[in-house]
């Protein structure tokens, strides 16, 4: 663990010298006040990528991206915050003070680091093993030659050997030095009282590595094929080797996997290899057993596309159906393939070679629905029974789809592919999505702002699609950005009761959103909000660069975002011409970003009520009718004093 003072202090050099950092990784050409480049996100011809030395941060204008010089190492080198901190701190010369641990923790992180460094260790026995003796040459090298895979392959993925011989790795491992405490806690040796035995031996290894390229775990497989073992065998699960938290390959394919916005699933170790040798890296595998939800989040993080690449057996085939609704709950995006029977992604990449390949994946992967229906709609042709399931199963997988737009596109494909009509399918998807919402309801954050009802009647058959997750998404930012960037700018006077108060923009937010006890869906807009107003007592507050080098990335990352918007409203601005800035008008500016967001708030509670008076009515509750009368009396009052107020606003 660093310190705080220690992560404060690599934070801001960071910041000051975030062209350096950047540079490092884009070619950067100066421009008036700021750096240009092509974008290292995504792939583009003219550069749209611009770093502010000033304010410490960065921006592409084509996809999006934008940080402080911290989120760029976080994003482009997919390492953790910590890491990032560590790799910034060895660049600016900043000796990192690791912050005393508690006895426990000491213990286990020892015990983790004493893993780590046996299963390193074995892993370069293995290879030494593989490339430099006689068994290993014959044996193992030979069986991934006739495999067809090359050496530079073989290497890349640091596979290896285990010579066949009841202990002849851990006896060398114990010469050496290593525990045998930890050479069994790691499941390389296999101990029955006196008696100790290498779990490999025999085998070629493939081993596993963790995110940051540390080995984990191993595979090992029987180069016999007449055995009665399991083919493979794996390293058992252990303080450092969580089998469903990790996914084969995914170490070599991070960078491309971002760099290409699409990752492969695959099945196992064999196909991550030749679709490597075939040239395509973004490959990982879920090494034969069922994907999991922190796997799909683990490559969530590199990108949202996914297309699995299944055997065309039956066992494929099980596989994949059950992956596409955990994919699709996380809201990704998933493309399903599945290869002509008898061929595997290792086959198949091997007969193909990298271009056709990839060219025959683009040619044949189909979205879930289309997968699902060709496979299901042969057996249930005639059978109406089967049909009707067949419905109920797609449209279950398409409830679980977050956002809602993209919901409506796969609820028009389905109906077309089974000739049912649009709204029958909303109908029955209300049902799913009642359900799931009756299960999710403990974790909303919301306090008086229920969502508005999703709940399906047949005059209204469309709202179920347009749910945003946070309906007051765009007036929530807009006010967090006018308080990052223009907080500490002196406003004027406010009427506080009947009192007017010099206030600067930041505490007139603070006190607009708390007078009304404003919070948001999102808890890093409270937090934020909170620690605005907790900081702002500090005389030397700065609100921009407080953000925008705060060690939580989520904020700082969110921060600096905020305030990069200005570039493109200043490009708006300018297009239309001689438009006044931000700060020049920020009396105008800041009380309007804060009654628009109080408008469409009670807007929203205006039409939930609508909803809610009419199911009172409808279920004769007239205790409750009454209440909602009387709340949206109140709110009618309220909206129409704010209108008033914004038409009084809304000079230009
Ligand atoms: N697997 C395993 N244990 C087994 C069988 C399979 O862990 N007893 C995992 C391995 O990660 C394997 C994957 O499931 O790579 C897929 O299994 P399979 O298709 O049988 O193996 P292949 O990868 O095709 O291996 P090979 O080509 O060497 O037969
Ligand atoms: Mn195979």
């Amino acid at each position: 663990m660093i310190d705080q003072a220690t992560v404060d202090r690599i934070m801001e050099t960071a910041q000051g010298q975030i062209t350096d950092v950047i540079s490092e990784f884009v070619h950067l050409k100066k421009r008036g006040i700021n750096y240009i480049g092509n974008c290292p996100f995504h792939n583009e011809k003219t550069p749209s990528f611009i770093v502010s030395p000033h304010k410490g941060i960065y921006k592409c204008f084509g996809c999006g991206k934008g940080g402080n010089a911290v989120n760029f190492l976080m994003d482009h080198e997919q390492v953790s915050f910590v890491e990032a901190i560590r790799t910034l701190g060895r660049k600016f010369h900043i000796h990192i003070e690791e912050k005393e641990r508690t006895p426990e923790e000491l213990v286990q992180q020892n015990e983790r680091e004493s893993m780590l460094v046996v299963t390193d260790y074995a892993s370069r026995f293995f290879a030494k093993t593989l490339f430099e003796t006689d068994e290993g040459q014959s044996v193992g090298l030979g069986y991934f030659r006739q495999r067809g895979f090359r050496d530079d392959i073989i290497r890349k993925f640091q596979l290896g050997y285990s010579p066949d011989n009841r202990d002849a790795f851990t006896r060398e491992a114990q010469i050496n030095g290593y525990k045998i405490d930890f050479l069994e806690k790691t499941g390389l040796t296999v101990v029955r009282d006196d008696y100790k035995a290498d779990r490999f031996r025999g085998r070629v290894i493939f081993p596993i590595h963790s995110l940051s390229g540390r080995i984990i775990a191993f595979g090992g497989r029987i180069l016999k094929t007449d055995a009665k073992t399991a083919k493979y065998l794996n390293s058992p699960e252990s303080e450092i080797y969580h089998k469903s938290k990790i996914l084969y390959g995914i170490y070599q394919a991070r960078q491309e996997m971002v760099r290409q916005d699409r990752t492969y699933l695959v099945e196992g170790y064999t196909d991550v290899l030749s679709f490597h040798q075939a040239g395509i890296s973004n490959v990982v595998a879920s090494s034969g057993t069922a994907l999991t939800v922190d796997q799909i989040r683990l490559m969530a993080r590199f990108s949202p596309n996914i297309t699995i690449i299944y055997d065309g057996d039956q066992a494929g085939i099980k596989a994949s159906l059950r992956g596409i609704d955990l994919v699709l709950e996380e809201g990704m995006n998933v493309k399903v393939l599945l290869l002509p029977d008898g061929e595997d992604p290792d086959s198949f990449a091997k007969k193909l070679g990298g271009d056709k390949l990839l060219e025959y994946i683009a040619a044949n992967e189909t979205d879930f629905i289309k997968f699902k229906t060709s496979l299901l709609l042969e057996e249930s042709k005639n059978d109406p029974i089967k049909r009707a399931q067949l419905i109920q199963d797609i449209v279950r997988t398409i409830s679980v789809i977050p956002d809602g737009i993209v919901r409506s596109v796969y609820v028009r494909e389905c109906s077309s592919l089974m000739k049912v009509e649009e709204p029958a399918l909303y109908l029955e998807m209300g049902k799913f999505i009642k359900k799931k919402q009756e299960r999710d309801a403990g974790r909303t954050f919301l306090q008086n702002r229920e969502t508005p009802a999703l709940v399906q009647t047949p005059e209204m058959p469309l709202p179920i699609l347009t749910q945003p997750a946070n309906p007051l998404d765009r007036e929530e930012r807009e006010v967090l950005r006018f308080l990052l960037k223009y907080g500490d700018y002196p406003l004027g006077e406010v009427e506080v009761g009947v009192d007017k108060v010099l206030m600067s923009a930041g505490e007139y937010i603070v006190h607009e959103m708390r007078q009304d006890e404003l919070e948001s869906q999102n808890p890093l807009y409270n937090r934020m909000l909170s620690l605005y107003e907790e900081q702002m007592k500090t005389p030397a507050f700065k609100a921009q660069r407080f953000f925008v080098s705060h060690p939580d990335p989520e904020i700082s990352q969110l921060a600096s975002n905020l305030i990069a918007r200005e570039y493109i409203l200043s490009k708006i601005h300018n297009r239309y011409g001689g438009v006044r800035k931000d700060e020049e008008m920020l009396e105008t500016l800041v009380p309007r970003v804060v009654t628009e967001l109080k408008w469409k708030l009670v807007k929203l509670r205006m039409e939930q009520i609508r909803v809610q008076l009419k199911e009172a009515e409808e279920q004769k509750d007239n205790d409750k009718v009454i209440s909602l009368i009387r709340e949206m009396t109140a709110l009618q009052n309220v909206f129409r004093i704010i209108s008033q107020k914004q038409g009084e606003r809304t000079i230009i």
